[in-house]
């Protein structure tokens, strides 16, 4: 019997990571280079200098998983690769070093598509938590939020012969949860990426200031045959979908931003968080005090509420379709499942309902390659390996 080897590479977005994970269920090293530095001056991942911080650190980062896992590319059994969503160049960085990697040692290669590399980083972690890092004999069926700077989708995940089936059950109409959190900490002047900065705020502020509102998705809107209008709606057709399991997160950062205005929220406080994060002499990392400090009360509770309306409308639709479809279990995966506010009172109304709700741990919540190895695990079992002129699909759709 092979050891089960997979040397995993993701490059969808502003991570280049690696990882080598044992039979889908041993994390072995995991290395992520994060780009936020390069990037954060500009308030938001800048496609092309993504392309080029890959380039960069695709070789190093590769080797560094092979080292920390005390392994040699003769040890492998495949190469894993993403191979969508994302942005396109970044992708194909991933992609060809991949590519290059399994023709040059004779290994098959295995395309993971990013949404089900999330959900397995759950898994993965539910596996290693298991003595004997086995899946349990007989996994029952979740619903899978996926919530992150791309996506805010939700699948109902069913266990079949080893592996997992998607049903897409509800998306973003516009932008995703993670990309709102990410606009309104741009407008208010806080650093890149925004969630982290929210989060850590919002504990500060009174989360029932401003009464933000999500109005419920009409069916109307999503019968219309809109085109979708983001590169996170594109990955998935709304035909068919219960409205009711829609989401929409572009209106709320309109809603902050009019709040700002109206109250002519502290200008100078802005101009110094501005300093702060992208100013000439900004410090490489701020503290979450000097950004406390640059904090007026309103401030924090327009941050607040902000974080409880955007957490509320995501438990609201997921709760609902995890009674509407009879699923007791409720997986969230993706950077904002990295969300205190989230993670807490997801945990607390799943117990009311005596539901179990599962998050992936902090470093497996954001982009890395661990959890595209754990999801490659079944396909090399079913030996189902990605044709030689595999090539990157940027709205990859996951499930029907
Ligand atoms: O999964 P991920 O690393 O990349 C994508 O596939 O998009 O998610 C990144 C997103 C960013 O929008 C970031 O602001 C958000 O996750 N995020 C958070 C937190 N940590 C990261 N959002 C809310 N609270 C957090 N603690
Ligand atoms: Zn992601």
């Amino acid at each position: 019997m092979s050891a089960g080897l997979i040397l995993a590479i993701e490059s969808s977005c502003d991570e280049t990571a690696a990882a080598v994970v044992q039979r889908g269920a041993r994390t072995l090293s995991s290395v992520v280079a994060s780009q936020i530095a390069t990037h954060a001056r500009y308030g938001g991942v800048v496609p092309e200098l993504a392309s080029r911080e890959h380039l960069r650190a695709i070789v190093p980062v590769v080797r560094a998983a092979l080292a920390q896992a005390g392994i040699t590319l003769a040890d492998l059994d495949a190469i894993a690769v993403t191979s969508g969503p994302g942005l396109a160049g970044a992708l194909l960085v991933g992609i060809t070093y991949a590519k290059a990697l399994a023709f040059a040692r004779n290994l098959p290669l295995i395309a993971v598509n990013h949404l089900e590399g999330h959900i397995h980083a759950v898994l993965l972690n539910e596996r290693e938590s298991q003595p004997d890092g086995q899946p349990p004999a007989d996994p029952e069926p979740a619903l899978a939020l996926v919530v992150s700077g791309g996506h805010t989708h939700l699948y109902l995940a069913r266990p079949a012969n080893g592996s997992w089936t998607y049903a897409l059950i509800g998306r973003t109409l516009d932008d995703a949860a993670g990309e709102a959190y990410d606009k309104v900490a741009k407008l208010l002047g806080l650093g890149y990426p925004g969630g982290p900065w929210i989060d850590a705020l919002a504990q500060h502020g009174n989360p029932l200031a401003v009464p933000f509102a999500f109005s419920q998705i009409k069916p109307k809107l999503h019968l219309a045959g809109k085109p979708p209008r983001t590169k996170a709606a594109r990955t998935a057709p709304i035909a068919n979908l219960d409205p009711h399991f829609l989401f929409s997160f572009s209106g709320i950062k309109t809603a902050v931003l009019r709040y700002v205005e109206l109250h002519n929220l502290r200008p100078q406080a802005e101009s110094r968080r501005e300093a702060l994060f992208t100013g000439p002499d900004a410090p490489p990392r701020p503290t979450v005090e000097a950004a406390l400090s640059c904090c007026d009360r309103q401030t924090l509770d327009l941050i607040a509420s902000f974080q409880h309306a955007v957490v509320g409308d995501l438990m609201k639709k997921t709760f609902a379709a995890a009674e509407s479809l009879a699923v007791r279990r409720i997986l969230i995966t993706g950077g904002v499942a990295a969300n205190r506010e989230l993670r807490a009172r997801f945990t607390l109304e799943a117990a009311r309902r005596n539901l179990r709700v599962s998050f992936p741990t902090l470093a497996l919540s954001t982009d890395n390659a661990a959890m595209i190895g754990a999801a490659a695990w079944p396909r090399l079992e079913a030996r189902d390996f990605a044709p030689p002129d595999l090539s990157a699909d940027p709205s990859l759709a996951l499930g029907r």
